[in-house]
């Protein structure tokens, strides 16, 4: 098996498409995300707050380069930005997940936990500027994926089964 990256906006489902995953193969999943909190004993609001999105970047950059030299047989869902690392192709099969920015913030906004989960996303904080991140991201999302899942109105469970299926023929 080789390395699944998730990339893909930020609360486009990257998280609940990887524990899906997880519950349907042989596949063990890390988060970027996750990692740099417990690297930092923070949360990546805090980091963002107190340390500067410049320093959760460097964070990031160090992460790829041991993602790339340490970590086989896994799936890696990823910060929104992270797929601005220039060897991210190295590191395994990218699967982008994509949905409408409209679509995406109508999913967060469904949440039970609604606004716990755009507080603790700095760039979401601002919905116009967001937006335009979107836009400006989108074409260089896919312009790297290998995988594309259209997650618009599919369960976690659908887009595992479907991922699972596509990057079958990389393995
Ligand atoms: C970011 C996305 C966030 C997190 C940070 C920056 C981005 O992750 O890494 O707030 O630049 O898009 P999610 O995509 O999991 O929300």
């Amino acid at each position: 098996m080789k390395n699944v990256i998730l990339i893909g906006f930020m609360g486009v489902g990257k998280g609940s498409v990887a524990r899906e995953v997880v519950k349907n193969s042989e596949y063990i999943a890390i988060d970027t995300d996750d990692l740099i909190e417990s690297m930092e004993n923070k949360s990546i609001k805090k980091v963002f707050a107190e340390d500067g999105e410049a320093h959760f970047r460097n964070l990031e950059k160090r992460l790829s380069a041991w993602l790339q030299h340490s970590v086989k047989n896994t799936l890696i869902s990823t910060g929104g930005g992270f797929y601005k690392q220039e060897n991210i192709k190295e590191i395994g099969i990218i699967v982008l997940l994509h949905s409408p920015f409209d679509k995406i913030i109508k999913r967060i906004k469904a949440h039970p936990n609604a606004t716990k989960k755009l507080k603790k996303r700095p760039l979401l904080n601002d919905l116009k500027k967001a937006q335009e991140l979107y836009e400006q991201r989108l074409p260089e999302y896919k312009a790297l994926a290998d995988v594309v899942i259209d997650v618009t109105n599919k369960s976690a469970l659908e887009c595992a089964k479907e991922l699972l299926k596509k990057v079958k023929k990389y393995a």
